[in-house]
């Protein structure tokens, strides 16, 4: 991809989140988050308040639900801020998948309006500590209101992208991310830098969109739009090869849900080797 492509693509997908965001710091009447992008592009990635998602207008549309039916568990996300369940754009659960632990470093890549943040910081505890980065000013604008509304004092969102991530080498226990490595025009970094502020013997546990390995990205394409977290989706494969060439050790990529013919949310789990 060229570096202008990869721009556009870039300010496409930031324009797009940060409507979504307004649409919950603004509440207008029939707008929501979800609504933003299923208008947007036709396709959205992810949705918690009830909108059929994930394809209106592309061969997504085909699949009822989208990536995004019953994310949490029944009782998950009771006494987080409306606005954080309301911004919820995700593909999965990654604190599901990441099985987090008391005292531990979580950092969430693409944090959006921050609600596996603030679950992060909940499960870790106050010896424990979350992080989320986004890019997108009016997500964190979001993010961080909904973390004074929680009272979570163990939570920082910090702005950056998520393949130069603003934080040092080896300072995170567990990287989790909700349906964002796929809006990367840049993938091999986003590994990579996973890979660096990791500490030796850290883990990876994220949700995202995953195609079977049969699709090429002319189908993928054709099957929807970048920002509607279709086009950009890795497969199966690439997503293996990927994190084997960024360090990663133990992967694997789990479908759990076909939500358009041949793409799929996927668990992705990997550890980082604790010795070189
Ligand atoms: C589909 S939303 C998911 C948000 C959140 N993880 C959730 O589950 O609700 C994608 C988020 O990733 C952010 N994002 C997309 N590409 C990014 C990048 N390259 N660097 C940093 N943030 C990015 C967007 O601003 C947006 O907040």
């Amino acid at each position: 991809m060229s570096d202008e492509t990869s721009t556009s693509l870039r300010e496409e997908v930031r324009a797009r989140y940060a409507e979504a965001a307004r649409a919950v710091l603004e509440p207008r009447p029939g707008v929501t988050a979800q609504s933003v992008e299923i208008s947007a592009t036709g396709s959205c990635c992810g949705s918690s308040a009830g909108d059929s998602c994930c394809g209106a207008g592309s061969a997504a549309a085909e699949v009822v639900g989208g990536f995004s039916e019953n994310l949490y568990r029944e009782g998950e996300t009771d006494g987080l801020p409306e606005e954080a369940v309301l911004a919820s754009l995700g593909c999965g659960n990654p604190l599901a998948v990441a099985d987090l632990h008391e005292g531990e470093r979580v950092l969430d890549l693409g944090s959006g309006g921050g609600i596996d943040v603030l679950l992060s910081a909940r499960r870790v505890g106050p010896s424990g500590f979350a992080y989320g980065v986004d890019m997108t000013d009016e997500m964190l604008t979001l993010a961080r209101a909904n973390a004074a509304r929680a009272g979570a004092r163990n939570v920082e969102f910090l702005k950056g992208h998520i393949e130069a991530l603003p934080l040092p080498d080896a300072s995170v226990d567990v990287v989790i991310s909700n349906c964002v490595i796929n809006l990367s025009t840049d993938k091999p970094a986003v590994l990579a830098e996973m890979f660096r502020v990791l500490v030796p013997g850290g883990r990876i546990g994220i949700t995202d969109v995953v195609a079977e390995d049969h699709l090429t990205p002319a189908d993928r394409a054709a099957a929807g739009s970048y920002v509607g977290c279709i086009a950009g989706a890795l497969s199966r494969s690439e997503y293996l090869d990927g994190l084997a060439v960024a360090g990663f050790a133990d992967a694997s990529v789990t479908f759990t849900h076909e939500a358009a013919p041949g793409m799929h949310s996927a668990i992705i789990r990997a550890v980082k080797p604790a010795t070189a």
